[in-house]
């Protein structure tokens, strides 16, 4: 039987109270997905409500919260007959659906997610084989969402200290990156028990990234480098051991 109407009870959060309120949605008022739903809410039935969203597409990480218990992006999930809808957990709320994410981002800028290079010459290129831009694959695509790190019960006790799954996985991306020059400072900068070893393999991470990544797996890699780069240390001594 085809979907005809859907329950969809959304958390409401003014800086005051918390509450839920529902809204019945027909199959015809509007599209095919959560995020459509909420456009129609707040154009129609209450303008209140708040939320982020910008692509529409899957593309913008800005819709990203929690739907029948899901971390999730709202423009990815398909409406269905009962539909509740929390802000990303473990998060400060600012209204609504809206959560804070200084604190996401601060710990993302902190891993200085860009190209570290002496080439002076901006417009000569840097060169990568396939093998070498294949070891980004399965990083390069996240859209930094905060799905993974919001799901990880580490991040949600420790989140002042530890990097969560999402910023852990993108200094991992920088690392493996062959054209980049600091490997050695970005692996001291994220070698400490606060920061990385918080990560206890639940791989709630993975389960939920929408994106069908795995931030879980790059943790993994990440640590194994690490302790790799010490045993190649105390064999050869530091910087000694090309
Ligand atoms: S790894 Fe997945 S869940 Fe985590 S921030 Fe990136 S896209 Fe979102
Ligand atoms: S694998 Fe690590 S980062 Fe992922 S949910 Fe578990 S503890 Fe958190
Ligand atoms: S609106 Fe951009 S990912 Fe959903």
């Amino acid at each position: 039987m085809s979907l005809q109407k859907s329950l969809v009870k959304i958390y409401r959060n003014n800086g005051l109270k918390a509450k839920l309120d529902s809204f019945t949605i027909h199959k015809d008022q509007c599209g095919p997905m959560v995020l459509d739903a909420l456009i129609l809410i707040k154009n129609d039935l209450d303008k209140t409500l708040a939320f982020r969203r910008s692509c529409r597409e899957g593309i913008c990480g800005s819709c990203a919260m929690n739907i029948n218990g899901k971390n999730t992006l709202a423009c990815l999930t398909p409406m269905t007959e009962k539909i509740s809808i929390y802000p990303l957990p473990h998060m400060p709320v600012i209204k609504d659906l809206v959560c804070d994410m200084k604190q996401f981002y601060k710990q993302y800028s902190e891993i200085k997610p860009w190209l570290h290079t002496s080439k002076k010459d901006d417009t000569i290129e840097h060169i990568q084989t396939i093998e070498e831009r294949r070891k980004l694959d399965g990083m390069y695509e996240c859209i930094l969402c905060a799905c993974c790190s919001t799901s990880c019960p580490s991040y949600w006790w420790n989140s002042d200290q530890y990097l969560g799954p999402a910023v852990l996985m993108q200094a991992y991306r920088w690392i493996e990156d062959s054209r980049d020059e600091n490997t050695e400072e970005r692996m001291d900068f994220v070698n400490d028990a606060m920061k990385l070893y918080r990560c206890k393999t639940i791989m709630n991470c993975s389960n939920t990234c929408p994106k069908g990544l795995n931030p879980g797996q790059a943790i993994g890699k990440l640590k194994q480098k690490i302790e790799q780069s010490h045993s190649n240390e105390s064999f050869f001594g530091r910087g000694n051991s090309a």
